[in-house]
């Protein structure tokens, strides 16, 4: 292939992932959008490997490693489950980090380019140097971050003394070491402070995403993901690939906005969760931090009455949360909505930007279970409705429709906005047992006078709501 027919390769790659992030933006473009995606993908990797910059010698090598890396993601897609999706998506921005490192050092020690005048080494340079830094950090950062979203490592905040002035510090480092990387004659002078400052960005990412609180994870998650499109757009640069460039920067400029997005669902400053030390993630912690604990007693409901209240109501909202993801019980809730709207409910649901354990999880639960998009309903969209809902049915959800978020000054969660299903005339909430969420902080809408637990895995009780339903 030649450079020129590269060239245009690429260009059509690029439109088309454009196209892609267009498409995803919207659930029902969504499908488009990944097929977009795909076709870019594989017109950017021919494009790469028949290029002119391909020997006859390399391409077996590409070709073994995309056999390899294809089958490792073939058997992980296939036997992952969805409530792991977050942790393999950590775990991919991590690949992506990790692949920018030794690109760098190769980058760096490969003296066969030749530049043409001292500022274009210079500029080489730095981009080698930032790089590996983003690339170092963006490693090890996704690497806990997957401990902890799988529960290997604990959801509880570590607050090292002084911890501002450690960031400060190695900041300091880092920057002063880059000014001897640059100054270095040769490559082995040059290698020591590369060394040490990829050493201090792997600890730098460590400690930064092992100070942040188990409830700002979402925001940890999608900056992860922009960092990795940093890291790759600087790969980009240090191979001077154009396509890479391009992708970097459209992974990394979108999750920068995702997260941006997710800071403002959970009423959070970007900088302070960055620095740590919010939302502690461990129960007793959250329960000891002087947040008042709800009192009194809760009212079991049976999955019969359950249908009974559905029966009888005339606009229904669901909340789905991390729980129904957990049950798989997706299909059978479409199917009480089917039997509900054929009956003249009006059944609509709720979505919290942070239910579940990535953005986007319960559209993607409930796409695939083919509830229709225009009954599925934003937070803003549907929160001034409950005072007139008559049964708000929450579905494994538990941070989300938490009013200590509210009324609690000294809650973890303080300030977080959520669904107030308890202004509904009767809020249901479907879960096993009294436990938790995410963040660890007990829920006082469980003790409200108008609400009902139904008690047990939700696939099971909904089951058995819709045997109920069919039954009368
Ligand atoms: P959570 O607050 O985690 O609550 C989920 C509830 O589901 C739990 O209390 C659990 O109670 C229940 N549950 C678990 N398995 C169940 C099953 N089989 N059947 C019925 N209930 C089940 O979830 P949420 O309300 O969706 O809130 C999301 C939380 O995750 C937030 O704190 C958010 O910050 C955090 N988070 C979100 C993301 C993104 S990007 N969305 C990423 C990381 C973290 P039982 O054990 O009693 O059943």
């Amino acid at each position: 292939m030649t450079e020129s027919l590269a060239t245009v390769a690429y260009i059509g790659a690029t439109v088309l992932f454009i196209l892609s992030l267009g498409g995803l933006a919207k659930p029902e473009t969504a499908r488009r959008g990944n097929l977009f995606g795909m076709i870019g993908m594989t017109i950017a990797v021919l494009a790469t490997v028949l290029g002119p910059r391909v020997t006859a010698a390399g391409v077996p090598w590409i070709v073994g490693s995309l056999v390899v890396g294809g089958a490792i993601g073939l058997f992980a897609a296939k036997k992952v489950q969805m409530t792991q999706m977050p942790e393999l998506v950590a775990l991919m921005h991590s690949l992506v980090g990790l692949a920018a490192c030794p690109v760098g050092f190769a980058s760096y020690v490969d003296t066969s380019t030749v530049f043409p005048t001292p500022a274009e080494k210079v500029i080489h340079e730095v981009e080698v140097y930032i790089g590996i830094l983003i690339g170092a950090v963006t490693f090890s950062g996704s690497v806990i971050a997957f401990g902890k979203l799988s529960g290997k490592i604990g959801g509880k905040p570590l607050l090292l003394p002084a911890r501002h002035w450690l960031n400060l510090a190695a900041l300091l480092v880092v920057l002063w070491l880059g000014r001897v990387f640059l100054n270095a004659h040769d490559v082995a002078s040059g290698m020591t402070p590369l060394l040490i400052m990829t050493v201090i960005a792997l600890l730098f990412g460590i400690h930064m995403v092992m100070a942040i609180g188990g409830a700002d994870m979402p925001v940890v998650v999608s900056m992860l993901n922009s960092y990795s499109g940093w890291a790759a757009a600087a790969t980009g640069f240090m191979l001077s690939n154009d396509l890479l460039i391009v992708t970097g920067a459209l992974v990394g400029s979108s999750g920068a906005i995702l997260s941006y997005i997710m800071c403002r669902a959970m009423n959070r400053n970007f900088i302070s969760v960055i620095a740590g030390g919010f939302g502690g993630g461990a129960p007793a912690p959250a329960a000891a931090g002087g947040a008042a604990q709800p009192q009194g007693e809760v009212t079991p409901v049976s999955a019969v009455e359950t249908a009974e209240l559905l029966k009888e109501a005339k606009n229904v909202v669901i909340v789905p949360g991390y729980g129904m993801a957990v049950a798989q019980a997706q299909h059978v809730v479409n199917e009480i909505t089917k039997i509900l709207r054929a009956k003249g409910v009006n059944v609509r649901f709720g979505i919290h930007p942070v239910a579940g354990r990535m953005p986007g999880h319960m559209n993607v639960l409930l796409a695939e279970a083919k509830v229709p998009y225009d009954i599925v309903l934003e937070m803003d969209e549907i929160n001034e409705d409950f005072p007139e809902t008559d049964v708000s049915m929450v579905i494994g959800a538990n941070d989300i429709v938490n009013p200590a978020a509210q009324e609690d000054p000294s809650s973890p969660i303080a300030g977080m906005p959520v669904l107030e299903v308890w202004k509904a005339k009767t809020s249901i909430v479907m879960k096993r047992s009294m436990a938790s969420g995410y963040a660890g902080v007990d829920n006082p809408l469980f003790y409200k006078e108008n609400n009902r637990m139904l008690f047990g895995d939700a696939k099971k009780m909904l089951d058995e709501v819709l045997a109920a339903l069919n039954a009368g």
